[in-house]
């Protein structure tokens, strides 16, 4: 009988779950045996692997996490492991790999792949939206929404009391959370990596807009900048006299029942990444561009570079005013 396993990587993200189980599903509805690794890369290299029933995954398909557990393994970076782990896979006869994480998770792919010839192909897990290759990465549109109801909660506070709030989300290197949610939760600044930030105009943007009649602020600042959040509150508070109060959301955005799109999107990738197994396509990631299931060569992904959407950055400062 033909043989894949599945894995999760990286930083746990919603909708992980309802992608394993579709893959699972859809997997002994093609004729494969499906295998289960625990702890991600961790699992190959101890080779933690078990069989995965359709019962395996019952119940999972509204659960943040990731019932296969996940884990981040330095180890994975040294070649000779990479080997021991495609080993391990070859010994049970298991001759693909779907790999659910982020862009660390899909250089250990490839490394499986160029270097070993081991057929794996990859669903984009990750809260950060941080792959240029894929317009969304499984588990972004939870965590904004996650975002949206605790910038819902925070603006009571910062309406009674006419406050500045500046509100911490998470991301890496990739300000998309910030701008996306700044712009859905109506918030007057998004701090992101990818664009210059001038800590000046904002703290004069916000003494200026008192004369507009505005009493309250919220900015949303990127991870990635976060090391400005002591400059910003003291120009603020240099500049209008107000305190800025800062809330790092922290883990609240990692967890939490997936939403509908990323319950679909998990279904429609890894139908995808089984139709690709089943075709002998090797290396490839799988994404979403204008709303079509898409895959790319894993080292051609990799190589894509982030752009700001810059769309979104004009919205978002003229709905601010
Ligand atoms: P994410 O996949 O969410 O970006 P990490 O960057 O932590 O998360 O990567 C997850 C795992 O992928 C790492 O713990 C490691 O096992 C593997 N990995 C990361 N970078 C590389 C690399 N350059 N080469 C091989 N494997 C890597
Ligand atoms: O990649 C998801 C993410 O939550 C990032 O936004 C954040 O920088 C990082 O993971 C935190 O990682 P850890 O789980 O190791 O604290």
């Amino acid at each position: 009988m033909k043989k894949f396993a599945i894995l999760t990587s990286g930083g746990d993200a919603p909708g992980m779950n309802a992608c394993i189980r579709a893959a699972v599903r859809y997997g002994i509805y093609c004729g494969y045996q499906v295998y289960g690794v625990e702890r991600g890369y961790e699992g190959l290299i101890n080779d933690d692997v078990f069989e995965m029933h359709s019962r395996s995954v019952s119940d999972t398909i509204q659960r943040g996490g990731t019932i296969i557990k996940t884990a981040r393994s330095p180890e994975f970076k040294k070649p000779e492991v990479v080997e021991r782990a495609v080993n391990n896979l070859r010994e049970r006869d298991i001759d693909s790999l779907i790999v659910i994480g982020g862009d660390g998770s899909f250089r250990g792919l490839k490394d499986m792949v160029k270097l070993y010839g081991f057929s794996a192909v990859g669903i984009p897990g990750t809260i950060d939206n941080d792959l240029a290759y894929t317009d969304y990465t499984l588990g972004f549109d939870t965590a904004v929404n996650t975002v949206l109801d605790a910038i819902n909660k925070v603006r009571d506070t910062m309406t009674s009391h006419d406050r500045v709030m500046i509100i911490e989300v998470m991301g890496r290197e990739c300000g998309d959370i910030a701008l996306h949610a700044a712009v859905a939760g109506g918030a007057e600044y998004a701090i992101i990596p990818e664009l210059p930030v001038d800590i000046d105009g904002i703290a004069a943007g916000i003494a200026e807009s008192s004369k507009r009649g505005k009493t309250s602020n919220m900015i949303l600042l990127a991870e990635g900048c976060a090391d400005m959040k002591d400059e910003l509150i003291d120009k603020i508070q240099a500049k209008t006299q107000k305190t800025a109060h800062y809330t790092k959301l922290g883990y609240i955005q990692r967890g939490g029942t997936p939403t509908m799109f990323d319950r679909l999107l998990a279904a429609k990738m890894a139908v995808r990444a089984v139709d690709l197994i089943g075709k002998g396509k090797n290396g490839r990631l799988i994404g979403i561009r204008n709303n079509k299931i898409i895959d790319v060569d894993v080292a051609e992904a990799l190589a894509m570079k982030s752009k700001p959407d810059d769309e979104l950055s004009r919205i978002a400062q003229i709905l601010s005013l």
